[in-house]
């Protein structure tokens, strides 16, 4: 029995410092940590896993294992796996019950900045087979998933592994819940029907999933900064009427389609009248995002516009000016919204998205 608590945590490149500060509040202090990844310890035993804007997935440790070979790797897991197994069921006041995993997630950290030499994160080739080795080896005795790297039901456990680089591996354990904590590696599974015409399209499936905004087929939703049209192309598969604003081009694929209306103009130079309807708002320009909230809260502050939902996509653009996301919460307190929610995307590169509801 340990007196204190270990975690494994996931980030982008770069947010390390940014995962440090959020979890020092809940008593977790950083211990090993490597671009993209982090260990932690928190003098509690059984202490709530850490949670922050920066902190992509988060699982108590089971242990690691640092090897060129698989097979010592998979020794070092079956061990780290009857400490917990004996740990939890003795705490318990039962015997071992075998299968203790609903699911299996494996992935490697972050090798790169989102987006530099076209980097995304998320479960790899390398993974991938590491994900059916382990799978092989243990699932008989450990998991009652029939294959690895399966969305995981809320309130089931998964076991985590993460390979640092693929001669070093750790394991944690986490209990599912939100989508992030659903998703192998927090990154959204997902399979375009065609070729998305930006990035922008994953960014804002993400978004729309993570907010848990109610948008249906049909739904009038306004894009601030839509070119090329990426994201108008996810909003348009989802079934709603988009109006898309931006100076610039959109792709004709979306300029084309009988749901989609093109502004060709800046946002703070339309009338708010054009809003009239719309129920969802998304904003992703390359303003100032000063500039942004300014905009915006025009917008949502007209007695012309009811909007529901907003999805900010909000650049910091360096994570020593993270003073910057308290400043930009404050401003959108005074829209009187129900809930905000803040988080830096696993689509996001030096960014963070702001999920703010109405009603
Ligand atoms: C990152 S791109 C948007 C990508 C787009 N969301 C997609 O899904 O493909 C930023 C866009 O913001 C637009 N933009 C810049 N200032 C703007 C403004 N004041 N109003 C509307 N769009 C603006 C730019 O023209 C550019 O196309």
């Amino acid at each position: 029995m340990t007196d204190a608590s270990f975690a494994i945590l996931t980030c982008a490149c770069g947010a390390e410092h940014a995962v440090k500060s959020s979890m020092a509040e809940s008593g977790w202090r950083l211990a090993f940590s490597r671009p993209g990844f982090v260990t932690a310890k928190n003098d509690q035993p059984n202490a709530p896993l850490p949670e922050g804007i920066f902190i992509r997935t988060a699982a108590h440790s089971l242990g690691q294992s640092r090897n060129q070979m698989a097979i010592s790797h998979l020794d070092a897991l079956r061990e780290s796996l009857v400490a917990f197994s004996a740990a939890t069921s003795s705490a318990a006041g039962a015997r071992p019950r075998g299968k203790v995993f609903d699911e299996l997630h494996v992935w490697s950290k972050d090798r790169a900045p989102i987006g530099r030499f076209d980097f995304e994160p998320g479960v790899d080739e390398i993974s991938r087979a590491v994900a059916d080795e382990v799978f092989a080896a243990i699932g008989d005795d450990w998991l009652r998933c029939d294959a690895p790297n399966r969305i995981a039901e809320p309130g089931s456990r998964v076991l985590d592994i993460v390979l640092v680089d693929p001669s070093h591996w750790f394991f944690g354990t986490h209990q599912a819940q939100t989508w992030p904590t659903r998703w192998p590696a927090a990154v959204q599974p997902i399979s375009p029907r065609y070729e998305p015409i930006s990035r922008a399209y994953y960014k804002a499936a993400e978004a729309i999933a993570w907010s848990g905004f109610p948008m249906q087929p049909g739904d009038l939703v306004v894009e601030i900064g839509s070119a090329p049209g990426g994201a108008c192309g996810r909003l348009l598969e989802l079934g709603m009427q988009v109006i898309g604003v931006d100076p610039a081009e959109m792709d004709p694929r979306v300029a084309k389609h009988p749901k989609f209306r093109h502004l060709r103009a800046r946002a703070g130079d339309l009338p708010r009248k054009t809003f009239r309807g719309a129920k969802w708002m998304l904003v992703d320009s390359n303003v100032r995002p000063e500039k942004t909230l300014v905009t915006v809260e025009n917008i949502v502050a007209n007695a012309r516009t009811d909007f529901r939902g907003l999805l900010l996509t909000m650049k910091i653009g360096d994570y020593d000016a993270l003073d910057l996301i308290q400043q930009w919460r404050s401003t959108i307190e005074r829209w009187n919204p129900v809930s905000m929610d803040v988080r830096q995307l696993a689509r996001n590169r030096v960014e963070v998205c702001f999920a703010v509801r109405f009603r």
